[in-house]
């Protein structure tokens, strides 16, 4: 496996930059706020942190419309909090982990305010522009500026295309991959990535991996030019982390990604887990039958058949992700007790790959329903400020108009008071996380069977067979060989035999 050496252990932490820590008082959360934390960071045991995007950015889409690439936006700081940032976190063991935005960029960045003017310049072909206003298409936009053509985006209207090339052309104004202003977006990603990793960057998540070569329907563009970004990157930073945004595993590692993650987005494995909807309406029905639910309605198989494919192809190229959650999703606690709580995250410590934890999710922060801000939409209840303690905005910020309104119910979680409670969410994530990297087995990523996937869930990684039970019933499981139960909830190791009072999990050595 080629993947860094760093990643094969690696346990990393998702961090929101407006909402996790505002040092300056303005609102807003910072770098400087990010760097006063990281040692309770580490103290948690994850190695690395990944921060969305922080450049310079009108913040339509939240910070995922930049405007300029080589600068860290104000109001997080200055390109040399970002440098500061990533040396003590080095310092204190963690890597650093940028969102790249590779595939649009914001209307208000220079090079997309060059390609609009009608007459030609460097910046024309730079994105993807039809030859007039009146045709209409797949997210095309006209009417913009007085160029006369529509130009493309990818996500919302404010986030133009960059041009990568087409695959397939049938258009006179579609260019192909070759081109030489898609050759030069290849380079200029490139140099962004040179830039930041001079500073001290580890790696990069990049967004919309899959989306740069459009009408490319196998899939060999996309991989042709991610083969090529990838080996020029690793020439210069062989230890540098390229994890996908794309949601197909085998498709992003055979593409030369390091890491790619299970999603909402691309197939309902992982939404079968913890977020199966049911209708139309997310915030009310959107938990139906997830296999982790303590009804015990729910069908692993549903995960695992999509998921094992995906393993089998990759186990020995690259790693899959599974994350708690992230800023795309309702969090992970909706209608989850503690209990729940921590058998997931039992799950997702112990499965192959990379696991992701994302920011509030170690205390198990509520989703809030609020209206959108910054183009969040109902993904908005999920980035609410981080919940540090009792003080002002839970000790997010001094300010009066934080970024989005703190969960400031009494009983709301706080990393003080479960710091002060040994058998918090918050520790039993950290012992979770500490016997993860403490057994060489949960990190060898080519090791995993499932012996049941009823429930219990019970698989083995090695010599340890995790046992996980989301329904709320009593489960006794026979483990050959049972040697010790070094974490478990709810479970007691009897000779060979783990007992499961209820809901629950167990890990357990054995010599087998
Ligand atoms: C995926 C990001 O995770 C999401 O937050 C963003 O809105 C889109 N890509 C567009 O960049």
């Amino acid at each position: 496996m080629s993947v860094p050496s760093w990643l094969r252990d690696a346990v990393i932490y998702n961090i929101y930059p407006q909402s996790f820590c505002d040092s300056n008082g303005d609102g807003i959360g910072d770098l400087n706020g990010i760097r006063a934390k990281l040692r309770h960071i580490a103290y948690m045991g994850y190695t690395a942190i990944w921060l969305n995007p922080v450049y310079e950015s009108p913040f339509r889409d939240a910070g995922y419309d930049v405007t300029d690439f080589y600068k860290i936006a104000p109001r997080y700081g200055t390109n040399e909090d970002f440098r500061a940032l990533c040396e003590e976190a080095h310092a204190c063991g963690l890597s650093v982990i940028m969102d790249l935005v590779a595939g649009h960029t914001a209307l208000e960045c220079e090079w997309f305010q060059q390609s609009a003017r009608p007459e030609r310049n460097e910046y024309s072909d730079r994105y993807i522009w039809t030859n007039s206003v009146w045709e209409s298409g797949f997210r095309l936009i006209g009417g913009y500026s007085d160029r006369d053509g529509c130009y493309r985006t990818n996500f919302f209207y404010c986030q133009p295309a960059l041009n990568y090339g087409y695959k397939n052309i049938t258009k006179p104004w579609q260019l192909p991959m070759d081109h030489p202003a898609c050759m030069a977006n290849r380079q200029e990603l490139l140099n962004i990535m040179d830039f930041w990793s001079d500073l001290g960057c580890d790696g990069f998540r990049v967004d919309m991996a899959s989306s740069l070569v459009k009408d490319d329907p196998t899939g060999e563009g996309i991989r042709e030019l991610w083969q090529d970004l990838r080996a020029r990157y690793k020439a210069k930073h062989p230890d540098g982390a390229l994890i996908a945004e794309w949601g197909s595993p085998k498709e992003a590692i055979a593409a030369g990604f390091d890491v790619d993650f299970m999603l909402h987005c691309t197939n309902k494995a992982y939404t079968t887990l913890f977020r199966h909807e049911r209708g139309t309406n997310q915030s009310e029905s959107w938990i139906g039958d997830s296999y982790f639910r303590p009804e015990g309605k729910g069908d692993f198989r549903a995960f695992l058949d999509i998921y094992q494919q995906h393993y089998d192809a990759t186990r020995t190229q690259g790693l899959i992700a599974l994350p708690t959650g992230n800023h795309d999703m309702h969090r992970i606690s909706m209608r989850r007790d503690t209990d729940d709580l921590k058998i997931a995250y039992t799950f997702l410590m112990t499965m192959p790959g990379v696991p992701f934890v994302y920011y509030g999710d170690e205390i198990g922060m509520e989703y809030l329903p609020l209206p959108s801000k910054e183009g969040a939409y109902n993904r908005t209840g999920s980035r609410t400020p981080m919940q540090w303690d009792d003080t002002k905005n839970k000790g997010f910020s001094t300010s009066d108009t934080p970024y989005l309104p703190v969960d400031d119910r009494p009983d709301a979680p706080t990393v003080a008071a479960q710091w002060a409670d040994p058998d918090s969410l918050m520790h039993y994530l950290r012992a979770l996380i500490a016997r993860r990297r403490l057994t060489p087995d949960l990190v060898d990523n080519t090791k995993f069977e499932v012996l049941s996937d009823g429930y219990p869930l019970v698989y083995r990684r090695g010599k340890v067979t995790v046992i996980i039970q989301p329904k709320d019933a009593p489960a006794e499981v026979a483990v050959p060989g049972a040697v010790s139960l070094p974490l478990g909830l709810h479970a007691t190791l009897d000779g060979e035999c783990v007992r499961l009072s209820g809901k629950g999990a167990a890990i357990v050595e054995t010599n087998a």
